[in-house]
């Protein structure tokens, strides 16, 4: 038996309006209602899908959160958000440094640093996520491409603050192309983040630590993936949109 609850979380991404996410909250909840109090359930819609996705979880144990935010608290910053914000709008949580975010907006290990101390400071989640490319793995760099992502993204963070703080290992090449990690390949990185956790927090610190899988996740692959001892639970994309798919892989998880 694991000691740490298994975490699903779902990243709509830019897809879903206000009124999609609650139609979606509303015909989701009832499918996985039974486990939720085995489980923590993350859903993480767009900006303007936050308010009326918290009102619809109201009361459900389903948690909503947002995909980004900046480390600002308010300013000049023209299109930015902040974790105020996030949270009037019912935010609990907040992914940072996603893949999409590196690759097509250009944030580096740096910036993401100063997101998760916001985050952190303002009692938001923080789901860091991690993941090497293709080319990085081919190269025989995963192990230097997480720990490095690991280290700089969470530089000066102690070790008080990570009851706050989940991972998410998700390689970019298994992000939205249909092809998963192995469930070995996977528990293989994960042990080699908590290790590097283990160097920034102790072990202790480190075996509390949530680590999630992300990258095609599907229901089928649920039983395997989280039968191994450092899968703590997955962050879903594509296979979140529709609410029984999602339900499927919450109630497996
Ligand atoms: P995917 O996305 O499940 O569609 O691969 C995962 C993610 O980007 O978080």
């Amino acid at each position: 038996m694991k000691k740490r609850i298994p975490i699903i979380v779902a990243n709509w991404k830019m897809v879903k309006t206000a009124e999609e996410s609650s139609a979606f909250i509303q015909q989701f909840y009832p499918l996985v209602k039974e486990n939720l109090n085995k489980k923590r359930v993350f859903i993480a819609p767009s900006f303007t899908a936050l308010h009326a996705a918290s009102v619809a979880a109201k009361g459900s144990f389903i948690q909503i959160g947002a995909q980004n935010m900046y480390f600002e608290a308010e300013g000049a910053f023209t299109g930015e958000i902040s974790s105020k914000m996030l949270k009037e709008a019912g935010a609990e949580f907040v992914l940072l440094g996603h893949s999409e975010r590196r690759h097509l907006f250009g944030e580096n290990n740096a910036l993401v640093n100063k997101k998760v101390h916001r985050a952190l400071k303002e009692e938001l989640v923080a789901i860091l996520c991690v993941g090497e490319t293709l080319k990085e793995r081919e190269e025989g760099r995963t192990e230097a491409v997480l720990t490095t992502q690991l280290k700089e993204s969470l530089a000066g963070i102690r070790t008080e603050q990570i009851r706050h703080l989940i991972i998410a290992y998700e390689p970019v090449w298994a992000i939205g192309t249909g092809v998963s990690a192995t469930a070995e390949m996977a528990q293989h990185a994960h042990l080699l983040c908590r290790e590097c956790l283990g160097g920034l927090f102790g072990k202790e610190g480190a075996d509390k630590l949530s680590i999630l899988y992300g990258g095609s996740v599907k229901a089928e692959v649920m039983q395997e993936l989280m039968q191994e001892p450092d899968i703590d639970g997955v962050l879903v994309g594509g296979a979140s949109l529709n609410p029984e798919t999602f339900a499927q892989i919450v109630n497996k998880a």
